[in-house]
């Protein structure tokens, strides 16, 4: 066999599950074919290739992975945030008609082209630390032609930048003003008539809600999950971010790939979760910005063995944070996580919390061939530090970008 491009002479973290820890090769060469990773692992039984590159003892790790963002948006929230620095909370911001409402106004003000335009940097900087595969999701649109013009966005930034998408259908985000006391009625929309049209279009890869006291009840999540499965869409739920609605275990009850938040989860809820596989996604930017002071319970998902990813959430209101090195860190020093706990939880977790572990998260024959290589002495510095960039080089479809 002959490669088109050999990477060699590299410390390899594969993150393969079937090895322990993070799958270290030491001495690793990888190859790579028609985008493809053709051979992996040890640089002395490498083949040939036409193009090798001399890692000069680099480490590589898969392609990072962002499995649950709102990069696409309008505005900002910074005059919130300041309100929330003289004490006000970001629920009492939200029923006073503030927080996902003021960028949905801003969204829908917005055009497509302009939606991009103004991801575009949050894109780049994500895509800057070794990102190579990136989620998006709707949710400040709230109408038809707004939910499916961000969902385009979305998509037209997969065009626009070497960088993978999957984009995910959260309709059930908030309550549009036009709804207001009629919350079943927004649903039954969304279900009849705009997740059709979304599913019709190929818009959506998934479907998310936000079940919370402030957002939609558990019936209405479960009406919206069904209306996913009629479409054969997988679902994720934003789930016991604020309060405990139980979300976590209903998610599982349908399959879901990840329950993302969890702070409020309880043992049947992890319960639930191991059973069906669904991925734990904890999110500490938000955590973070909100000041929250309730942990979602890391031990028990860890005894459990439920897969935990981490993501950024980056979005205007509770997570404005474009970066998922500092993400780790966080994961690490806010919930507790072990190092390498936050490398699997932005590779090999996250690529099964977007339902793509036979394509991506790991360095493995077979896998596209997204690599980021680092100027690190080991893999654990991508955690411990605070702001300093170690990428190399980021590699996408076995591209150097
Ligand atoms: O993941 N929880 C709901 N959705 C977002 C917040 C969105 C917003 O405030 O604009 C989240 O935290
Ligand atoms: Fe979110």
């Amino acid at each position: 066999m002959r490669c088109d491009r050999l990477w060699t002479n590299a410390r390899l973290a594969t993150m393969r599950a079937d090895l322990p820890g993070l799958g270290v090769v030491e001495v690793g060469a990888i190859g790579m074919r028609d985008g493809r990773i053709a051979f992996a692992g040890a640089a002395a039984d490498a083949p040939d290739a036409a193009d090798v590159i001399d890692c000069d003892g680099r480490w590589i790790t898969p392609g990072l992975i962002d499995a649950h963002t709102h990069l696409v948006f309008a505005g900002d929230r910074i005059a919130e945030f300041e309100l929330r620095q003289k004490g006000a909370s970001y629920e009492e911001i939200a029923r006073a008609g503030g927080g996902i409402a003021s960028t949905v106004a801003a969204t829908r003000a917005a055009s497509e082209a302009a939606l991009v335009r103004s991801a575009l940097p949050r894109l780049d900087a994500l895509i800057a630390e070794g990102v190579t595969t990136i989620e998006i999701k709707s949710g400040y649109g709230l109408t038809l032609t707004d939910e499916a013009k961000m969902l385009r966005a979305a998509r037209a930034l997969g065009d626009a930048r070497p960088v993978a998408v999957r984009t995910t259908f959260l309709g059930a985000h908030a309550l549009p003003s036009e709804f207001v006391g009629d919350a079943d009625g927004y649903i039954a929309l969304l279900c009849e008539q705009i997740l059709p049209a979304i599913a019709a279009e190929g818009l959506a890869d998934a479907v998310d809600a936000f079940c919370e006291n402030i957002g939609f009840t558990p019936a209405q999540t479960e009406r919206m999950f069904a209306a996913a499965a009629a479409h054969g869409l997988p679902v994720k739920l934003h789930a016991e971010q604020l309060s405990n609605q139980h979300g976590a275990a209903l998610a599982a009850r349908h399959g879901a790939l990840s329950a993302d938040h969890l702070e409020y989860l309880d043992e049947p809820g992890i319960a639930a979760m191991r059973d069906a596989g669904t991925v734990a996604m904890l999110l500490p930017g938000a955590f973070y910005f909100l000041r929250e002071t309730k942990l979602p319970p890391v031990a028990a998902l860890r005894a459990a063995g439920v897969p935990i990813a981490l993501a950024t959430d980056c979005n205007p209101g509770t997570s404005p944070l474009t970066s998922l090195l500092l993400t780790m860190n966080m994961g690490a020093v806010l919930f507790g996580l072990t190092t390498d706990e936050c490398l699997l939880g932005v590779t090999r977790h996250a690529a099964q919390a977007l339902g793509l572990s036979g394509s991506i998260g790991t360095i493995e024959v077979g896998k596209r061939c997204d690599l980021a290589i680092w100027d690190i002495e080991r893999p654990s510095d991508l955690v411990g530090r605070m702001g300093l960039n170690p990428l190399h080089q980021r590699i996408w479809m076995g591209q150097t970008t």
